[in-house]
């Protein structure tokens, strides 16, 4: 057997095992796994290092439109070289619906957009109009051409839908064997609230969190999952924040409802005290759902050690703070209504789960890789292509020095973002090279790849989004 890489000396670790063994690489995928491979064409020394699974990222938010016409700052090029530095080799990312605009030339000049990317990606639709015209004909469409997922919301203007629209959803996914994924908060309570602050003059970003409270994200999350145990769809709930609304997967989950929960390091580091830094500063720390209080987090790891979140995603997010689609663009003084949601997070993912989760003891190293690559692949019918590392798996590695101390820095992410909310936050355990399909990408910080050597990766049928019970009485309402 000839390779065109050979990974030496490593510990290689997956969600089952860490064990000692060299990994052959041809053609870009793994064709060998050994304990002592020949040297034979390039080898990237392991020794002393862990090698895990490529990152897969299943939230992000790259060079996305808006329908204010205005596009995030994150490309393509710039998003996969944040991706490879953070230990990232596949990404899933989202393709906008206009409400009154067919789905289809959006599709195809997003699609063009992703064809500079480094690196691998997928699609997830996000659905906020479906229409007949939507469900009979464009989704269908989406589907054959590899888009296995779509996102709704719960919230948001322009893009929130209501329980009838969600229904139609569920449906048209049921129909198609595809993967439902929802925002959940309650639209109508945060726009109360957030009349109410508004009308008092408490418009600073720190009343961003006052707006959305845990309640309005257990209650939205409580529906979702009804509403898709009514119809026996499996569906997963995005960003979980707080306690409240994992419970909520916990006690579905326990039912047997096909429910899957996903958070993201800024509910395990980040606080609602962060919006509250002086002048407009905590702009740069508003998402959706918001950063709850310190003893939150505990709480989330506790969900994650039960298996109740089952995947760790950035929801990274392209604003950045200054500039005309920046945080700041309508002005420091402006309301927390105004202020665009989301922040970048891409390249810290891994860096901040292995430091907070694996260094501090919360959970092992087989489950960061769960978390980060294997679970993910597998919810979204990337496996066992991706996510793992196995004999005719993408050769997608990243080799990880599990003591090595960083600060982190803004420079270090490598994204356009002209910040990140976890400055100065010193981790232990960080990526010194990452792999695409057998090609270096990254080394100790210096990313090299051609931009257009990502791949888009279409997604065909798979089991997970089957539905799993008959209807009751036998009565299918979808009939
Ligand atoms: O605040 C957030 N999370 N912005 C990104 C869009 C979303 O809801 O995922
Ligand atoms: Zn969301
Ligand atoms: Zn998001």
């Amino acid at each position: 057997m000839t390779f065109d890489l050979v990974v030496r000396g490593g510990t290689v670790v997956t969600a089952a095992d860490a064990v000692r063994a060299d990994i052959g690489i041809a053609g870009g995928r793994i064709v060998a796994l050994a304990e002592n491979l020949p040297a034979e064409g390039e080898v990237l020394d392991a020794g002393g290092l862990h090698v895990l699974p490529g990152g897969v990222d299943s939230h992000c938010h790259i060079e996305q439109p808006e329908a204010d016409g205005t596009v995030h700052e994150e490309s393509f090029v710039t998003a996969s070289a944040s991706a490879f530095a953070g230990g990232t080799t596949s990404v899933i990312c989202f393709i906008p619906q206009f409400r009154g605009h067919p789905i289809g030339p959006t599709f195809d000049d997003y699609r063009l957009r992703a064809r500079k990317a480094m690196v691998d990606y997928a699609f997830h639709q996000i659905v906020t109009d479906p229409t007949e015209e939507v469900v009979e004909k464009e989704l269908p469409a989406l589907v054959a051409h590899g888009v296995r997922s779509f996102k709704v919301f719960l919230t948001y203007d322009p893009l929130h839908i209501d329980d009838a629209q969600y229904l139609r959803v569920l449906t048209a996914a049921r129909r198609l064997g595809a993967f439902v994924t929802v925002h959940c908060e309650n639209y109508h309570a945060i726009n109360f609230l957030t009349e109410r602050l508004l009308a008092r003059g408490m418009t600073a970003p720190k009343y961003h969190a006052w707006s959305r409270p845990p309640v309005v994200e257990r209650e939205a999350t409580h529906r979702a999952i009804a509403l898709a145990e009514l119809l026996g769809q499996p569906i997963q709930i995005f960003h979980v924040s707080c306690a409240e609304a994992a419970e909520e997967i916990a006690r579905a989950k326990a039912r047997g409802v096909a429910v899957w929960g996903e958070t993201c390091p800024q509910y395990l580091t980040l606080t609602a005290a962060d919006m509250d830094r002086p002048g407009f500063e905590g702009a740069k720390f508003m998402c959706s759902p918001a950063p709850r209080g310190p003893e939150e987090h505990e709480r989330i790891w506790r969900y994650i050690r039960s298996r109740v979140l089952d995947v760790v995603t950035s929801d990274h997010c392209g604003f950045s703070y200054e500039g005309d689609r920046g945080k700041a663009r309508h002005g420091r003084a402006a309301p927390f209504r105004d202020v665009p949601n989301g922040i970048p997070g891409l390249a810290a993912r891994l860096p901040i789960l292995f430091s907070e989760g694996v260094a501090k003891g919360r959970i092992d190293i087989t489950d960061f890789v769960a978390l980060t690559a294997t679970n993910p692949a597998r919810l979204f019918g990337l496996a066992p292509r991706k996510g793992t590392i196995a004999i005719g798996a993408d050769a997608d590695l990243v080799l990880w020095d599990t003591t090595k101390r960083v600060r982190l820095t803004n420079e270090m992410m490598r994204h356009a973002i002209d910040y990140t909310p976890y400055e100065g936050l010193e981790v232990t355990g960080w990526p010194v090279a990452t792999v695409r399909r057998g090609e270096v990408v990254m080394r100790e910080g210096s990313v090299q790849a051609e931009a257009g050597s990502g791949r888009y990766l279409a997604r065909g049928p798979y089991a997970l989004p089957k539905p799993l019970i008959p209807f009751p009485n036998g009565f299918d309402p979808l009939g």
